[in-house]
């Protein structure tokens, strides 16, 4: 199901577009990306370490990372106008300037971001895709894995949260089987929460509905 477009979107995006990178991609639907790479020193003031998290939805996670460490250089990926509109307006409250935004699908990260650019990558609450025709979508199949295993650094690493034991089983079984070695793998985060854990939108609700957070930390094996 499409979602509606959101009341004054347009003039809220433009409100906002000093926050959003501006890319010139082409393809999608089925036909590979292609476009020019971003120039990550002209995004952000200093040259630091790069982190990215995708799926951001309406970006509590990342503005709370972003103003946690004013070191690292932050991309929140999101692929819905809707909702990127309210993390970038967020961030824009937050004024901070180690954070942008990509309205993007992440399979487009394979073109737009240098290799081995990206120390690490967070994956919040992905959606289940459910749906056995719809596997390919999870920001866990084969294909974005791939992507990742270039972007990332030789000592990056994806952390990723979700309350989905379908999808958290999948992710495990595509990580072992594309190369990644997995650590801090917990079957409930909140029974023994770490004290840096920032709770995304998505995990307060479902934390509020009792249900268990699953964590796991992947590294590409050397
Ligand atoms: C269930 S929401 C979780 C939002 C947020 N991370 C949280 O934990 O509250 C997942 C988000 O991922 C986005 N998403 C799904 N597939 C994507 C893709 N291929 N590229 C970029 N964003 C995607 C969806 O639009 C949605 O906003």
């Amino acid at each position: 199901m499409r979602m509606r477009k959101k009341k004054n979107l347009e003039s809220r995006l433009e409100n906002v577009q000093s926050l959003l990178v501006q890319t010139e991609l082409s393809g999608g639907r089925g036909e590979p990306f292609c476009g020019k790479q971003l120039e990550l020193s002209a995004l952000f003031p200093a040259e630091q370490p790069l982190e990215v998290e995708i799926g951001c939805g309406k970006g509590q996670f990342a503005v709370a990372l972003a103003q946690r460490h004013p070191d690292v250089n932050f991309l929140a990926v999101e692929v819905c106008a809707n909702v990127i509109v309210q993390a970038c307006e967020k961030a824009q409250a937050a004024e901070l300037s180690n954070l942008k935004f990509l309205r993007i699908d992440a399979e487009a990260l394979s073109v737009l971001l240098p290799e081995h650019s990206v120390r690490r990558i967070y994956l919040n609450f992905s959606c289940p895709f459910p749906k056995k025709r719809q596997q390919k979508r999870r920001l866990t199949h084969e294909r974005f894995l791939n992507i990742y295993k270039e972007l990332l650094t030789p000592d990056g690493e994806i952390q990723q949260k979700t309350d989905n034991r379908v999808l958290f089983g999948f992710s495990i079984e595509e990580f072992s089987r594309c190369g990644f070695v997995l650590s801090e793998v917990s079957l409930d985060l909140h029974a023994d929460e770490p004290e840096d854990n920032i709770v995304t939108e998505y995990e307060k609700r479902f934390t509020e509905l009792g249900q268990p957070i699953y964590r796991l930390v992947a590294r590409p094996k050397a």
